[in-house]
């Protein structure tokens, strides 16, 4: 009843006599009071909101930052977006009072409770907005009763929090028919059982609906035919869901007023069909990250004269790029990057699209001749972004030199020699790669535009001593100078760079010491490969951001600085290499995953008051450490025995590799690599039975060490292990049979100790050569052509009738799937084909540096290239 009385004060209020108005001044008190109230109740940093924190400034309460009201003096819209509200909102809380609300607007919050049931008390709501707030869990049925409901959106793209299970979608949106607009990205739409019946869900009682958002909803199966009902459909967005079993035609024929329709990552696997042509209306079209294929037909954007967006990124389109495109007056941006399209293209195509903004045809196989395009003409262009990665350039185009507007610039890559033009820097530029290019030097002068904020010149011949001016004001935030030939000492003048995060310096001839004030706001420093010397100052922050420290290979003296201590973001350290004299940097943050301190002049144990538990990689190896390793509790390195995994890090093994031809993802294989290496120091004592304990690891290197004892059969549940060398040290006793059992082994070194008895019979230790067990004068059996029959002691494990077991059917069966490709094979043949794992492992080894730092470092930038270029776009 009081419900049905609301909703006719709701249809009342909303008629045309009362209508509303932002700037009445007839605030009533019990609103005033109301609004106050709400403001007391939520909790929010006054330092970021920028509206709550203004109310009570003047009288009048309809004029408060985000408050509307109607005639009558009644709030009727609530804009409390992106206000840093925290907490909960209980079901009693003043919001759900103001019964002539319309609008609500709580979105990029940080509420972590679910949404409040007494939403369900609004209902005059005609736009509610939730997305990204920070609700969690269930959607409430009460939002569901909210029938005039023309917006909705409760995205939650970051996190997949909540879910529609029950009610489903389908029982929410019931009673809503008056929706226009419907965002679901990122909820989970229904139980993982039903997803795959998504194709059955009923929507077509939602005639009106004209804006539909399903990104990443998990969605699968062919489209549901209810869809095809909806005929006002303008906006629909299903990225990120797996539509490989949905027919394109459905798409292109049912919806005929689509403006936008963006299926990025859907998982599509067919070629564009002709009817593509019948979306007439269309302006913005995403179908990028997809695996679609086949040649575009000249004629395909034949009459579609709206299209201002095209982005077909990352998928397998080839055959030349359709003319059709050169006829699109309304064309602002182009994205074709990242395909097979070929040929010789000329750039001056695009002379019939003075308005075009951005233009990427990176990483095609596209030879691009910008050598026609007549500058003069060009000058006028508004290009904001151009991407010309891998297009076969020999030289930099001339006609950008006349482009004053240019933001974004991407020519790496190519075969570009000679100097970087001093007009590349006269621009306006934001971002600018020349990497992988043959450029030899900067023409000078040479000033850094206060508005870059990427610089990329990595891996070209770039000789003599850098003399970068960086204006005060400088935007820059990161730059790779990385593997040219750049002399002389670090600029002082990076010290003017004040936002810079990324610096790659790695692999130049850089001499002198580091600056005091470049590490004052690093996040990622790579200064490997150089020969810096003098002692790494003493000047991280109090609120340091360092997350990735390389100063490998240089010849740095000295300490660890006490104050990175302070950096408890530091995921990575690598000062190998160098000449640190100093005891076990103890300060250092528990975050650490990777520590690498191998040959420098470190000493002391290894004990510290505390633990280091996401720890994957541990060297220090060739130093002067010593002491015995049962002083050290290897119970507390959690991550090496659960495989513990942080979000950073997967991203970081995110690596691939080429083999045989081949590219394999390392990805699952490195998932919980972790490896600790102690090689080459005095540590003495007994080796603990704690390291059994440590399932998740990978490898495992104490020789050149003075450790005695024999070898704990708790070595045996490494399971994990591929590589184990105990050489040169003092083991003694037998070989525990235990070992045999480790599958995927294969690199174990025990030679140069007193190990004494028969060799066990296993699975694995037959496939290892002599020199695994050499210089043990003690040792019997097979691989050595020791025989164990004098020595009366029965070989552990060996089979009673005296037969060993022979690899050889596996030698065999590996030759004969030797070529199959493929990661499951790779698996497989990594399990059982020893040749073939040794291969493998070796060249993990051998690329180890290479790949999981400097490639690792580049695909990090270019994750942040393609963000930098999105932020680029937007501003536009
Ligand atoms: C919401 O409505 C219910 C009943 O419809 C009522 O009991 C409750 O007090 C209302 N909540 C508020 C905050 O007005
Ligand atoms: C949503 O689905 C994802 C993937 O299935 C799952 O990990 C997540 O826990 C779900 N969230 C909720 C709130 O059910
Ligand atoms: C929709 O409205 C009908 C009729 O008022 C009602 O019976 C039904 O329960 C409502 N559905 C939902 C999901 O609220
Ligand atoms: C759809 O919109 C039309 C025109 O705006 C309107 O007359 C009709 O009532 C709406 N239908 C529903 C179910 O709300
Ligand atoms: C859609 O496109 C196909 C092929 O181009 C054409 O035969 C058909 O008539 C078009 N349908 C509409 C409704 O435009
Ligand atoms: C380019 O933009 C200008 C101004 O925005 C507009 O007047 C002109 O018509 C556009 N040209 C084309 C070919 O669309
Ligand atoms: C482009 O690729 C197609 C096959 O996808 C091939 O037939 C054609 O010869 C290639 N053209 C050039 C110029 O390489
Ligand atoms: C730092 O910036 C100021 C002002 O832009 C400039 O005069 C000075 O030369 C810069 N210093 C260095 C070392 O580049
Ligand atoms: C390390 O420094 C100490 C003095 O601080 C010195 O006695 C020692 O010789 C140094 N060790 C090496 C290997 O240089
Ligand atoms: C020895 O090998 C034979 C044949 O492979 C097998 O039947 C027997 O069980 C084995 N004995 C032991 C002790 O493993």
């Amino acid at each position: 009843m009081l419900s049905n009385l609301l909703l006719l004060i709701c249809i009342l209020t909303s008629s045309s006599i009362f209508t509303t108005h932002s700037y009445n001044n007839k605030c009533l008190r019990h609103q005033e009071t109301l609004l106050l109230q709400l403001k007391h109740e939520l909790i929010f940093f006054p330092s970021s909101s920028t509206k709550l924190v203004r109310w009570n400034e003047s009288a009048e309460c309809c004029l408060w930052h985000g408050v509307e009201c109607d005639a009558s003096g009644h709030v009727v819209s609530l804009q409390l977006d992106e206000e840093d509200i925290s907490g909960v909102i209980g079901d009693l809380s003043s919001l759900f009072r103001f019964k002539y609300l319309k609008k609500l607007n709580l979105a990029y919050n940080g509420f972590n409770d679910a949404i409040p049931k007494g939403i369900g008390n609004l209902t005059c709501l005609t736009h509610l907005n939730l997305s990204h707030a920070g609700f969690v869990g269930q959607v409430p049925s009460e939002i569901s009763s909210l029938t005039r409901l023309a917006s909705l959106d409760i995205s939650n793209e970051f996190g997949n929090t909540l879910s529609l299970e029950h009610p489903n979608l389908e029982m929410l949106v019931q009673n809503l028919t008056e929706l226009r607009e419907l965002y679901l990205d990122g909820v989970n739409i229904t139980s993982s059982d039903e997803r795959r019946k998504w194709s059955h869900i009923e929507l077509s009682h939602l005639p009106n609906l004209t804006s539909l958002s399903m990104a990443g909803c998990s969605l699968y199966g062919p489209l549901p035919t209810s869809f095809w009902q909806l005929h006002s459909l303008s906006i629909l967005r299903l990225d990120r869901n797996n539509l490989s079993a949905v027919a394109l035609d459905d798409l292109f024929t049912n919806f005929p007023s689509l403006t936008t329709l963006t299926l990025r990552e859907c998982s599509l696997k067919c070629s564009i069909p002709s009817t593509f042509g019948n979306l007439t209306e269309l302006i913005h079209v995403d179908l990028s990250y997809n695996s679609l294929i086949g040649s575009l037909p000249s004629t395909l954007f034949e009459g579609l004269s709206n299209l201002v967006y095209i982005n077909l990124w990352r998928n397998s389109f080839s055959g030349n790029i359709p003319q059709s495109l050169f006829a699109l007056p309304s064309l602002l941006y182009l994205f074709l990057g990242y395909n097979q399209f070929n040929g010789t293209f000329q750039l001056d195509n695009f002379q019939s699209l003075p308005n075009l903004t951005s233009l990427d045809l990176s990483g095609n196989s596209l030879s691009v001749d910008t050598g026609n395009v007549n500058s003069s003409s060009y000058g006028g262009l508004k290009l904001k972004g151009l991407g010309l990665n891998s297009c076969n350039l020999s030289s930099f185009p001339d006609f950008v030199k006349h482009n004053m507007d240019l933001k974004y610039l991407d020519l790496s890559n190519n075969s570009i020699a000679g100097e970087v033009p001093s007009w590349v820097w006269g621009k306006r530029l934001g971002y600018l790669n020349l990497s992988f290019n043959l450029l030899t030097n900067l023409q000078k002068p040479y000033h850094i535009p206060a508005s870059l904020e990427s610089i990329s010149l990595e891996s070209n011949q770039i000789k003599g001593e850098l003399q970068l001016s960086i204006p005060l004001d400088s935007q820059l935030w990161s730059l790779s100078l990385a593997n040219n030939s750049f002399g002389g000492s670090i600029p002082i003048s990076f010290c003017n760079a004040t936002n810079l995060q990324n610096l790659d310096m790695s692999r130049n001839k850089l001499s002198g010491s580091i600056p005091r004030c470049l590490l004052e706001n690093i996040s990622d420093l790579d200064l490997s490969r150089n020969n810096i010397s003098g002692n790494i100052p003493d000047t991280f922050p109090m609120v340091c951001s360092l997350y990735y420290l390389d100063l490998n290979n240089n010849a740095l003296e000295g300490k660890i600085p006490k104050s990175i201590g302070s950096c408890m973001n530091l995921g990575y350290m690598n000062v190998g290499n160098n000449m640190i004299n100093d005891t076990f940097p103890c300060m250092l943050p528990s975050t650490l995953l990777v520590l690498v301190l191998h040959s420098n002049r470190f000493h002391g144990d290894l004990r510290c008051n505390k633990n280091w538990p996401s720890l994957k990689i541990l060297d220090v190896s060739s130093n002067h450490f010593s002491g015995s390793l049962e002083s050290i509790d290897f119970s507390s390195w959690t991550s090496m025995m659960r495989g513990y995994l942080d979000g950073e890090f997967e991203r970081k093994l995110d690596v691939a590799l080429i083999m045989k031809g081949q590219m394999v993802e390392l990805y699952k294989i490195w998932e919980d690599f972790s490896t600790i290496d102690l090689s080459s120091n005095s540590f003495y004592g007994k080796l603990p039975n704690a390291i059994g304990d440590l399932t998740s690891l990978h490898q495992l290197n104490l020789s050149h060490n003075a450790l005695d004892g024999s070898i704990p059969k708790s070595f045996g549940r490494l399971s994990n292990l591929e590589s184990l060398d105990l050489s040169v040290n003092q083991l003694a006793g037998q070989i525990p049979e235990e070992l045999g059992g480790l599958t995927f082994l294969s690199v174990l070194n025990l030679s140069y100790n007193k190990f004494v008895g028969a060799i066990p019979i296993g699975r694995q230790i037959q496939t290892f050569t002599a020199d695994s067990f050499e210089g043990n004068s003690g040792l019997c059996g097979f691989p050595l052509s020791i025989n164990c029959s004098n020595t009366n002691v029965p070989p552990p494990g060996y089979n009673e009738t005296g037969e060993e077991r022979k690899e050889i059917e596996w030698e065999y069966v590996c030759a004969a799937v030797g070529y199959v490709v493929g990661v499951g094979s790779i698996v497989w043949l990594l399990l059982f084909c020893r040749g073939f794992r040794e291969k493998y492992f070796g060249k993990i080894e051998e690329v180890v540096e290479g790949m999981f730092i400097a490639r690792d470092m580049r695909r990090r930038r270019a994750r942040r290239a393609a963000a930098a270029m999105n932020r680029v776009i937007r501003r536009q």
